[in-house]
């Protein structure tokens, strides 16, 4: 094992501190994940790095610790994923997702090392872990090949968008330095390597163990003629470089209080560079200008490029808020509401395709429903499975339609506007990340028709406000018979009206579902459009389903204009209901004849504000019908 003394800046701290801090400030730093079961040498390998680089001193420590956390914040020198801010969001929550970030620096470059677990139950660590690095090292035991893992962790680490892969051959040491061994394993990896579109890649033979070249040139190897691996990690072109050559764009994270003296625009530029005087477009509004001044802390800048954090000011007033994205004028970036993503599942809870999630892609944050998956990835095999939803760590490719139109790259092009996690809205925890792969051709070709005869002209000619009344209970609390007589007494009050029941809609419109919570959200979601387009014709839309979930009702209520989605609440405690049971179906769900049901293993959220909340013990069906049409009616 060769001495590490070449690393230890001890001389230069204690001669020339001055000439030693200076350095140390202009270090470029490089992320990269290491991958590989515990069995691979993977925590022997990072303890070697550490280990002859030696860069523990404390005062040093501390200064990267306080560069990590200026990153954290400022976002000062490197591309800090989004993914991040979701899920430092999440820690916040008391939910972590753990992966170890370790600091090192040699006399040219500083490092960061994420260290995430390598089995499977993990995908949600390494893909997180992976999300901010630049490169990976994906550990090979020269005694085993390529495995499962291998191919698992070098698909996880394409998927995110690490476009630099060493494959380490570790453990060269117990098969005797034998260059055929090593050989066999690159070319095995070579060809899995294609079929996931990884075209180039560093396979580098080592043993973190006794330390053949991790440092130092390895003289049991002397037909490896390549670098080390600290010389590779020291010297490999981080991706900023691309970066700096794609069209500018910079996502605007926050815009300048009103009482300073400029208005100005700051973020962390994603790509490209800009220059005061650069012609500007800002989307999704459209609007041009040019700039005025890059203002930093610092003073102001003649150029910045992507990885810095500016304040930009333009040469018009424009309105452009937090959300939006500065991107060269002649070059915009894509907006689209419809787009095809690959997406990690990283919730306890099952993904729900129907159900709105908040998605954040940078600093903007759009609705977002997402279709059930084209397929689920097999990430050991590759393999494209069929699957209605995603489970934990599950990996799949799906269709998402926005609320508004999203400001994106596929992911390939632009890592910053490409990705984007999504957040339950009622518990707020990140339930899932996912990169764009592209705008669906539909959703450019799509436009609203514009109808002569609209809302309006379908509601005057009726005399009436039409509204939707969305009964929501428990199987048997009483929506249906109070919504009959809701719409009996309309009726002789000479309004017009449709009833849609859960009963009569699940033989037509959704025969092809049952009673998951998956099937429940589509049902859901299908009725709610329904009714919104028998409101838009003019009617009173009733509608009695159980509506188990908050979401889903929320998302029907999302869909109508203010005021005209009144929640009615049959609000029956489950006893009373099961000792009624007029369908006998508690019966069987409790004898385990029928599962999923509401109430015994399927769950009901109750409104915390309904519109209109019946105790159906306090009143009869008739007493509540008619204390509903006056309210509805205002009479
Ligand atoms: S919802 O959850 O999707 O809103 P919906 O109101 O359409 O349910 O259908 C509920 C009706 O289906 C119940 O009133 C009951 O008659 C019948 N049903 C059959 N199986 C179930 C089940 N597992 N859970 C609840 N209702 C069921």
């Amino acid at each position: 094992m060769e001495s590490a003394s070449a690393y230890r800046p001890d001389a230069l701290i204690s001669n020339d501190i001055n000439a030693y801090l200076d350095r140390h400030q202009h270090k470029t730093l490089l992320r990269f994940i290491t991958c590989g079961s515990v069995d691979d040498g993977k925590s022997t390998l990072i303890g070697r790095l550490l280990y002859d680089s030696k860069m523990i001193f404390e005062d040093q420590l501390a200064t990267l610790e306080a560069d990590s956390k200026r990153i954290g914040t400022q976002g000062q020198e490197i591309d800090f994923a989004l993914l991040v801010d979701g899920l430092a969001a999440e820690r916040e929550q008391g939910i972590t997702i753990d992966v170890a970030y370790r600091f090192f620096s040699t006399e040219k470059r500083k490092f960061i090392v994420a260290d995430t677990p390598g089995h499977e139950q993990y995908t949600r660590n390494m893909v997180t872990g992976a999300s901010t690095a630049d490169l990976a090292v994906i550990l090979v035991d020269a005694r085993k090949g390529v495995l499962t893992q291998t191919r698992r962790h070098s698909y996880l680490a394409h998927l995110v968008g690490i476009r630099d892969v060493v494959l380490a051959v570790n453990k060269m040491d117990l098969v005797g330095y034998d260059e055929g061994i090593f050989d066999q394993i690159v070319s095995d990896y070579r060809g899995f390597a294609q079929s996931i579109g990884v075209t180039a890649f560093t396979p580098i033979p080592i043993s973190g163990f006794k330390g053949d070249n991790i440092t130092v040139s390895s003289l049991n190897m002397p037909w490896y003629t390549g670098p080390t691996l600290i010389d590779y990690l020291e010297h490999v072109e981080v991706d900023r470089q691309s970066r700096q050559a794609q069209p500018f764009r910079m996502p605007v994270q926050w815009v300048n209080r009103p009482d300073l003296d400029f208005r100005g625009f700051a973020g962390l530029i994603a790509s490209g560079g800009v220059r005061p005087g650069d012609p500007i477009r800002v989307l999704p509004s459209g609007k041009i200008s040019s700039v005025a001044r890059i203002v930093t802390q610092d003073g102001d800048l003649d150029e910045a490029v992507a990885g810095q954090s500016v304040t930009l000011t333009f040469t018009d007033e424009l309105d452009c808020s937090r959300g939006a994205v500065i991107a060269a004028a002649d070059a915009p970036p894509q907006s689209a509401d419809q787009f095809e993503a690959t997406i990690v599942w990283m919730a306890d809870e099952e993904m729900l395709p129907g159900r709105p999630y908040w998605l954040k892609s940078g600093a903007q944050t759009v609705s977002a429903i997402v279709q059930p998956p084209k397929y689920q990835i097999n990430v050991n095999t590759m393999e494209q499975l069929a699957a209605k939803t995603l489970a934990l760590n599950a990996i799949g490719v799906a269709n998402f339609s926005t609320d508004r139109p999203l400001v994106f790259e596929p992911y390939v092009e632009n890592r910053t506007l490409g990705s984007f996690i999504m957040i339950d809205k009622f518990t707020n925890a990140t339930v899932g990340a996912g990169v764009i792969r592209f705008a669906l051709r539909r959703a450019q070709n799509i436009h609203w028709q514009a109808v002569e005869i609209d809302r309006h002209a379908h509601a005057e000619q009726k005399l009436q406000s039409p509204k939707l009344l969305w009964f929501t209970g428990l199987s048997g609390s009483g929506k249906s018979t109070i919504a009959n007589l809701v719409e009996k007494a309309l009726y002789v009050r000479g309004k017009h009206s449709f009833l849609l029941d859960g009963d009569n809609v699940r033989h037509g419109l959704s025969r092809d579902l049952g009673f998951t919570d998956a099937d429940r959200v589509e049902n859901i979601r299908r009725v709610g459009e329904v009714a919104k387009l028998m409101v838009e014709a003019g009617l009173f839309a009733l509608t009695a389903f159980i509506s188990p979930f908050r979401a889903e009702r929320r998302m029907v209520r999302d869909l109508m204009p203010d005021g005209e989605f009144i929640e009615i609440f049959v609000d029956t405690p489950l006893e009373v209901a099961e000792q009624r049971d007029v369908k006998g179906l508690y019966r069987k769900a409790r004898a385990g004849e029928l599962g999923n049901f509401t109430g015994i293993d399927s769950p009901y959220e109750p409104p915390h504000t309904p519109d209109i909340h019946i105790e159906t013990e306090r009143m009869t069906p008739e007493e509540a019908a008619e204390f509903i049409v006056a309210k509805v009616l205002g009479e």
